[in-house]
């Protein structure tokens, strides 16, 4: 019957604390494979980022960074005391652009930058050094890249495309030198324009947070794409082998691309919903962690959720079968929207992170009349939502309806949170600042404050995402542990990390 669908639907989602803790267990094993082979799909890509910033860091840098939200072209000034101003302007990149001819992709980018070089004229800046506008040829300005797909670096300054993410393909890009190509772009068009680092978004989040807050172990995303980068140490990155870096020693940022985490889908507890949506998105079988986190894709999951609801035979379960252009088009039903329907569940005075999620007995809602008035007052703001954005007639969605729609979003994003919360807690049992549940022993490591920088549409506006993360950090770190993780936004990361970088690279020109 009807509800045992729904409750077979609920089960699918769940995650228990004990999966949880399996589930960082062959986090922590990708890790070690990662660290010590080249093509791993987990590629735990040494960043040559060899410290962090303390904020004492000056000058004035251009930075252009793809593969969020927004393409943007930033002019960042490192005030060397903690701060930073930052001037820029966002472009939209086109499906055409993704998925066309890198060279193509590549020129669009060196245009946004000249045009941005030509409305936002440089900084009056002191020439000091560090200062790309004047070291070490004042005719050339250096720009720092944040490029947040898989690249595997072979220095500071370079490095090849290992696979596209998130929606890109374009074509005659993999196995290239991402920074050649836009050189080669800057200098088709004679521009007086050289790229000398190249960053991924995480590192970005990492240095941009150190920059600011002082000390930060971890650099997060949690938006179109799901990414972290850590420090890590040297010894432990096996495959650098006879790399110089490697004799060196010290201290590296590792980009661990952790959205390819468990692409067999051995532990990871995959749905039809899920199924689904990766057979028809142009990466089927990659990015198997990141198409169950991140904001391309929990739209597109919930959907799946909605449509077997309104195809449900013999009866159609939601919205008396009907659907909507948007509903039935792929990628139709946008993260964004399940954002609203959350705040509109919620309204401006509810308790913040209950982490509840009840088994739903929808039929309690066919009968208006007999509804806390509290609760109707909810669902009609969540249907008020459907109808803007769905653009369902507002007799098409009845408050069931509206109560079903609102479950499965917060099914679909909860177990994203929680997702979410194994792999912070695997960097933080990899670098000994937690232990393995059940191991025995004390983490090496016990500061007062774990710095771990954040970034991404999903962190910074769906509801609760942070509460829900921590919920599954206590899980397996304990509350002890999570109780000192101290999570912050680093604010312009990408424009901030790209330009700590450019520093460090230009020192070595
Ligand atoms: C932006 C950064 O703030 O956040 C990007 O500038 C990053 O570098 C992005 O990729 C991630 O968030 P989203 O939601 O835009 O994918
Ligand atoms: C994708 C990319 C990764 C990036 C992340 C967040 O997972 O592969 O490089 O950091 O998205 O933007």
């Amino acid at each position: 019957d009807a509800q045992r669908i729904f409750d077979d639907i609920h089960r699918q989602f769940q995650l228990s604390p004990e999966t949880l803790v399996e589930l960082t267990g062959a986090f922590l094993d990708e890790f070690k494979v990662g660290l010590g082979n080249y093509n791993h799909p987990m590629a735990m890509i040494p960043s040559f980022v060899t410290g962090v910033p303390n904020g004492t860091e000056t000058g004035t840098f251009l930075a252009l960074d793809l593969g969020g939200t927004n393409m943007r072209v930033c002019e960042v000034v490192l005030k060397g005391d903690t701060t930073f101003t930052l001037r820029q302007q966002k472009y939209k990149v086109s499906d055409a652009l993704k998925t066309g001819e890198a060279s193509v992709l590549f020129d669009y980018l060196a245009d946004s930058v000249d045009a941005f070089l030509t409305s936002h004229p440089p900084s009056d800046q002191p020439q000091g050094h560090g200062d790309p506008f004047s070291q070490p040829d004042p005719d050339v300005v250096h720009l720092g890249l944040t490029f947040s797909f898989p690249v595997e670096q072979t220095a500071l300054g370079s490095g090849k495309i290992l696979t596209w993410t998130k929606g890109f393909s374009a074509k005659h890009a993999i196995g290239n030198d991402v920074v050649k190509l836009l050189q080669d772009a800057f200098d088709r068009k004679h521009m007086h324009v050289k790229c000398v680092a190249l960053v991924n978004d995480t590192v970005g989040a990492l240095l941009s947070r150190a920059y600011t807050a002082g000390g930060c172990v971890l650099g997060a995303i949690f938006g179109t794409g799901t990414n972290g980068a850590y420090v890590e140490e040297v010894a432990n990155i096996t495959k650098l082998g006879n790399d110089p870096a490697a004799a060196r020693g010290g201290l590296m940022v590792v980009n661990t691309e952790w959205g390819a985490f468990n692409n067999t889908r051995s532990h990871l507890p995959s749905t039809p919903f899920d199924n689904g949506l990766d057979r028809l998105s142009i990466n089927p079988r990659f990015q198997a962690f990141e198409k169950m986190i991140s904001g391309m894709y929990l739209g597109e999951i919930t959907r799946n959720v909605l449509l077997s609801l309104i195809d449900a035979a013999p009866k159609a379960l939601l919205f008396g079968g009907k659907t909507t252009a948007a509903l039935n088009a792929q990628w139709g039903f946008d993260t964004s929207v399940m954002s609203g329907i959350e705040e509109a569940w919620e309204g401006a005075d509810t308790k913040k992170g209950t982490g509840e999620n009840p088994i739903p007995q929808f039929s309690a809602y066919d009968d208006a009349k007999a509804l806390d008035p509290a609760v109707k007052a909810r669902l009609e703001r969540v249907r008020a939502v459907l109808v803007k954005e769905l653009a369902y007639k507002a007799e098409d969605v009845s408050l069931r309806d509206a109560a079903i729609v609102r479950w499965a979003t917060s099914l679909v994003a909860r177990r994203a949170a929680l997702l979410s919360g194994v792999a912070v807690a695997t960097v933080l049992i990899q670098t000994g600042r937690a232990v393995f549940p059940g191991k025995g022993g004390k983490p090496s490591k016990n500061e007062p404050k774990i710095g771990v920088g954040v970034d991404g549409s999903l962190i910074q506006f769906y509801p609760h995402f942070e509460d829900t993360l921590r919920e599954s950090l206590r899980h397996v770190v304990g509350a002890e542990v999570e109780k000192r993780v101290d999570i912050g936004m680093a604010k312009d990361g990408s424009g901030v990390g790209a330009a700590l970088c450019a520093l460090q690279a230009i020192k070595q020109l």
